[in-house]
């Protein structure tokens, strides 16, 4: 087996990432870190991706003339490590239509929602504010428009009486770090694909596309 070789951009804290790099640890998962991106220097998940020995760079968009110019940078990099597949990892930059096609199909997301609901920021105020009973996070591949793209796989989290948007983004954090992992070793093998704008995926009961949540 090949392992697919993934970068993952983050703009923060990284507890995603480490998600990642910890599932890719073992030899047999289809996916290996080579590379950890930031936009901002400052990021705490640089400092995490380093101590677990994998390559980390800061492309910051702030000393970029433009976002064409940020993603050029970026670009350098992913080829400069063969960099096969993306996953979007609370990275917080939107990235044009340009470099999105460029990486179609290949560049997954993690969004702490169940999309089409609440896209953008706040999500868990928001489900809050709106009474919701269910939220949860999504895996969904990146296409131009923010938030949006053809769903991998989602977990559900119940939102209980009592809850305030900290104890809930603990509970969807949780989900996000089995979700996450999962969907890319799934992309990585091949048995879930972007055909088009649908996703294909080889065998369901071994990738369901939905994972009801321990919580
Ligand atoms: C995660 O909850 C992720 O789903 C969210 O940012 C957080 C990053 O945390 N992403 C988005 O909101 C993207 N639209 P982390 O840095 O600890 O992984």
């Amino acid at each position: 087996m090949t392992r697919k070789r993934t970068a993952i951009l983050i703009s923060g804290r990284g507890s995603n990432m480490r998600s990642l790099i910890e599932a890719a640890s073992a030899p047999s998962y289809p996916a290996e870190i080579v590379l950890v991106l930031s936009n901002r220097p400052e990021a705490e998940g640089l400092g995490v991706a380093k101590e677990l020995g994998i390559a980390t760079a800061a492309v910051d968009h702030k000393i970029h003339a433009g976002r064409e110019n940020f993603e050029a940078s970026l670009q350098v990099l992913l080829e400069l490590h063969r960099v096969e597949l993306i996953c979007l990892a609370g990275f917080m930059r939107l990235l044009t239509p340009s470099f999105v096609r460029l990486w179609e199909g290949r560049m997954i997301n993690i969004h702490p929602a169940l999309l089409p609901a609440y896209r953008g920021l706040h999500t868990h105020e928001r489900a809050l504010a709106d009474g919701a009973k269910i939220h949860g996070c999504t895996v969904h591949f990146v296409v131009p428009a923010m938030d949006e793209g053809p769903v991998i796989a989602q977990a559900a989290v119940a939102i209980v009486d009592g809850d305030t948007p900290e104890t809930l983004a603990r509970r969807v954090l949780a989900e996000e770090h089995i979700l996450y992992p999962a969907a890319l070793a799934a992309v990585a093998s091949g048995r879930i694909k972007l055909v088009g704008d649908r996703v294909v995926r080889e065998d369901p009961e071994q990738d369901p596309h939905f994972l009801p949540g321990g919580s």
